[in-house]
């Protein structure tokens, strides 16, 4: 098949890159770098240094395509309270131009990267497909906007559209890992602070309402995850689009992962408790039941691997 992957020089764009090509598609990939890798992009894959403002460009990056991955985003929620404008025009206004050029070029096969972000604060656990959709950060509610456009392009345009709702992505696939800045991830961070002794890691509050008192949250193998986007791409059917939720059905709290990384490196991690942050779910863990009805998807890699996956790239990569 021939792809467009937008933000195809990320972390998780890359890995889906480097599996599509293993797999004998033909790739574009289209990435204005300003969070992603050129590095990371496999040699076989096309690249167009492009962004998602950009209406021309994305016309022409979508010649002979026959599907999307639609990667490219903001993705940071702090950052997105602070900026919000840069959400909107990227995820929202992006993501619309991409729609409208598709529509143009005839291409109406696409999978997107959501987030586990639109829920909120959920009531219950584990998290279905139907639980309310409250996002508590303009990253989440831009995201739940291109959800809602997608649907409008299948019933209008009949797109074939499948939403993947990834929940806390983690782990990497040999040298292809996770390079953002600033990290805000938990997993990298505290590898970081093994691998530089000085620094302790913070870890946001201990009397959550949880078994240990600390956040827990779905960790997910960037492979894993993976598997799923080349999955989706075969379950594409027009005039639907499938909302899915991608994780392991495991949650683990920071001291769970905490355990981990000592357990992988051999190494104590120094940690201090500071005070809660404003709007941390306590706890976020998701039911995979219809991701794996629809695509035929199933985990395979847990905690441990993730950790010492991450670590193997980090260690390579300091
Ligand atoms: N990492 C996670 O745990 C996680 C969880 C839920 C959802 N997601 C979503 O998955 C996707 C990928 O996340 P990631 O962690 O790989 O992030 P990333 O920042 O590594 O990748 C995003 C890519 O998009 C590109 N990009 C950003 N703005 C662009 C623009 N205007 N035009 C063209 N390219 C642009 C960046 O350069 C980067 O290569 C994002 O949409 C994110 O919201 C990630």
């Amino acid at each position: 098949m021939k792809i467009l992957v937008t933000g195809g020089a990320g972390y998780i764009g890359s890995v889906v890159v480097a599996d599509l090509i293993k797999l004998g598609h033909q790739v574009k990939v289209f990435d204005d770098l300003s969070t992603g890798h050129e590095d990371a992009i496999d040699p076989a894959a096309t690249f167009i240094n492009g962004s998602m403002l950009d209406k021309l460009a994305l016309a022409s990056a979508l010649h002979n395509c026959e599907a999307v991955i639609h990667f490219a985003a903001k993705s940071l929620v702090g950052e997105s309270v602070t900026n919000p404008e840069l959400y909107w025009n990227t995820n929202l206004i992006g993501t619309k131009n991409l729609l409208t050029a598709m529509v143009q070029a005839d291409v109406r096969k696409i999978v997107f990267s959501s987030t586990a972000a639109v829920y909120g604060d959920p009531l219950s656990s584990p998290i279905t497909e139907t639980a309310q959709t409250i996002p508590k950060s303009p990253y989440g509610e831009s995201k739940l906007a291109v959800d809602d456009l997608l649907s409008e392009f299948c019933q209008s345009e009949k797109f074939a559209a499948i939403s993947l709702r990834y929940f806390n992505v983690a782990g990497a696939v040999g040298n292809l890992g996770e390079r953002h800045s600033p990290e805000t991830h938990l997993i990298p961070n505290i590898l970081s602070a093994v691998l530089n002794s000085e620094h302790i890691f913070e870890i946001y509050g201990d009397s959550w309402p949880t078994k240990d008192g600390t956040c827990i949250r779905d960790y997910i193998h960037v492979a894993d995850l993976s598997v799923a986007h080349v999955k989706a791409l075969t379950k594409l059917t027009h005039g639907t689009h499938h909302i899915l939720n991608l994780g392991t059905e495991t949650g683990s709290s920071v001291l769970d992962v905490v355990a981990a990384v000592e357990a992988v490196t051999g190494k104590k991690v120094e940690t201090q408790i500071s005070s809660p942050r404003d709007g941390d779910p306590a706890i976020l863990v998701t039911s995979n039941k219809l991701a794996k009805e629809i695509l035929g998807w199933e985990p395979v890699y847990d905690l441990p691997k993730i950790v010492e996956d991450a670590y193997e790239f980090m260690k390579a990569n300091r």
